[in-house]
């Protein structure tokens, strides 16, 4: 992910809140505070440096057309790691979903956390969201009960 992605990215990332939204405020989005909604999303102005600077966030681009994206960056010293990767967000556009786009988004980000030397993966799930469970299931996630899914990067066993 590059500068020049962000304001692609920043419609992608607003329209999927607005999906998740129409279910949990039953499209209530009008009535919210501009200023919120600005602030919301790891593309807004205020959070996107470090996922850009990252290395770790990435785009899924043909011929010009953004139809995906992942942000993540890499913390330290949390969560008993020296580097975890931080997975904040990821969609792809409705259109084209089910080709393996939010899978290879996801890999990338892995294997380029795994080649920064992390640990572990942490990515924020939420409980009712089926499609994301079950693609941190598909590449090999640890869930529980918690709106993390974790991933162990120094498995031996692990393949991305
Ligand atoms: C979650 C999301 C990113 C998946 O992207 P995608 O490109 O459609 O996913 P993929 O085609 O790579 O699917 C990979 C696997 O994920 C699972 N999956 C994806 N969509 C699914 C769905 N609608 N129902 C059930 N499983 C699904 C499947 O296991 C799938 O593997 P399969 O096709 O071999 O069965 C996409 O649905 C999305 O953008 N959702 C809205 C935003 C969002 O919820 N982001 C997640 C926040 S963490």
């Amino acid at each position: 992910m590059k500068l020049k992605d962000l304001r692609k990215v920043r419609e992608l990332e607003i329209s999927c809140i607005k999906e998740y939204f129409q279910e949990t405020i039953e499209n209530k989005w009008d009535d919210l505070p501009q200023e919120w909604k600005d602030n919301l999303g790891a593309s807004s102005p205020k959070h996107f440096r470090p996922y850009l600077d990252s290395g770790l966030s990435f785009v899924a681009e043909e011929d010009g057309e953004i139809y995906g994206f992942i942000f993540a960056q890499m913390l330290h010293h949390v969560a008993d790691c020296d580097n975890l990767v931080w997975i904040e967000n990821m969609a792809v556009d409705p259109l084209v979903r089910r080709n393996e786009i939010g899978y290879r988004l996801l890999r990338e980000t892995l294997r380029a956390g795994q080649a920064q030397g992390a640990d572990v993966a942490h990515s924020m799930i939420s409980p009712d969201n089926a499609p994301s469970i079950m693609l941190h299931k598909k590449i090999g996630f640890f869930m529980d009960r918690r709106m993390v899914a974790l991933m162990d990067l120094k498995d031996p066993k692990l393949k991305l």
